[in-house]
């Protein structure tokens, strides 16, 4: 473990240590809460999410188990927060300026996140994406004024990639941008410099421990990041895996392997290479968990039957993380999560009867849960 690098972060990319309003009369010099005053536009909305104690699981296991509700950012996931911070990075470093084109290869909430951002600051949004995504998709980044183009579905090291393609398409252009979620480390600066205090300001310091699946790795780098430091070190930071995903056997092996091992319904998470917002912090982990979709698919209609949460796989995938994580450290433990997004993009395959049997996860849910399942 390297925490006597922890505190080299400071300053880098910004200004300001915390990425909200100072409050002085709050002793950890953050707002906690997103009604305590007015927002500055879509862009002073994105995070100061609430921490919603999950009472449930807590009870179970003895512990308080905490989800960041990231699906109330106003483009509706974790990912407005990153879309931000790579926007801004953009126009400090003057790549971008007034009337500007942000251009990105995603097929997620990334996307909606700088459409929304975009839109806000008055710049042109232009998203490559694989043609083999849902119309849901692709008409909502349209409807949000994003100029979308749909290309074949080819793997990374083609050139035609829609991420290559997205890069060419930015260079092609003056006064132009291509974000690069996964290697741009503003993508990490947006979690150590907002989600991150605000999980240390909202448990008051004391959280034993966090845990979260990576896409880009922007979210459990940059909180781990930050956690570490401020707990010096003695928060425990694990990652949460999907199957086919490398990052569970990298982490097992000390960095000596890279094995996918099956197939995952979640969507947003699960790697196959250590991108750079990841890289950096890989080696202040404690430890990693691999989650099967069994246990995710039975944790989206748990949450919702018990909590009223409405919320999507990843999200379910960390929580189940986090319960086991619980486990793990014992009663009396604080540890937190991250509620990604809703269940809104994906209702037509986690609440569909035919996709359920299809993804043999049926029998999955708990029969008094079923009734969830409302669709054919
Ligand atoms: C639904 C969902 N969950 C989790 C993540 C992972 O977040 P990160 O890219 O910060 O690792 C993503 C990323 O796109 C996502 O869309």
């Amino acid at each position: 473990m390297r925490y006597q690098h922890l505190r080299l972060w400071r300053g880098v990319g910004s200004t300001r240590r915390f990425a909200t309003a100072v409050d002085s009369a709050h002793p950890y010099h953050i707002k906690v809460a997103k009604a305590q005053e007015c927002a500055n536009g879509l862009c002073g909305a994105i995070g100061n999410t609430p921490l919603i104690l999950l009472g449930g699981l807590s009870r179970e296991t003895g512990c308080k188990i905490y989800g960041k509700a990231e699906f109330m950012n106003p483009g509706g996931s974790v990912k407005d927060r990153a879309a931000l911070y790579l926007v801004k990075e953009a126009e400090r470093s003057g790549q971008l300026r007034s009337g500007g084109t942000v251009v990105e290869g995603t097929a997620g909430n990334t996307g909606i996140g700088l459409a929304h951002v975009c839109r806000a600051k008055g710049y042109k949004c232009v998203i490559y994406m694989p043609n083999n995504q849902s119309t849901g998709k692709i008409n909502l980044l349209r409807l949000l004024g994003a100029e979308v183009h749909l290309v074949p579905v080819v793997p990374f090291d083609n050139p035609e990639n829609y991420n290559h393609q997205a890069k060419r398409h930015a260079e092609s252009l003056k006064n132009s941008v291509w974000t690069n979620q996964f290697d741009n480390i503003a993508n990490r600066l947006a979690h150590m410099e907002t989600t991150g205090p605000e999980i240390w300001a909202q448990t008051r310091g004391k959280v034993d421990a966090f845990t979260c699946a990576t896409g880009t790795g922007g979210t459990l780098a940059g909180v781990t990041r930050y956690l570490k430091e401020a707990s010096d070190g003695k928060t425990e930071c694990w990652l949460a895996d999907p199957p086919g995903s490398i990052l569970h056997s990298y982490i097992q092996s000390n960095g000596k392997l890279q094995e996918r091992e099956g197939t995952s319904i979640t969507e947003g998470i699960g790697q196959g290479r250590i991108t750079e917002n990841l890289a950096r912090e890989l080696d202040l982990l404690n430890g990693s968990f691999t989650i099967s979709d069994i246990k995710t698919i039975a944790m989206v209609y748990r949450l919702l039957d018990e909590e009223g949460l409405y919320v999507g796989a990843s999200s379910a995938l960390n929580v189940v993380a986090a319960t086991e994580l619980a486990r793990q450290l014992g009663p009396g433990k604080t540890v937190a999560t991250i509620l990604c997004d809703g269940a809104h993009r994906y209702s037509d395959r986690l609440f569909s009867k035919s996709w359920l049997r299809e993804k043999k996860l049926e029998s999955a849910i708990p029969t008094a849960l079923r009734k969830y399942s409302i669709l054919e």
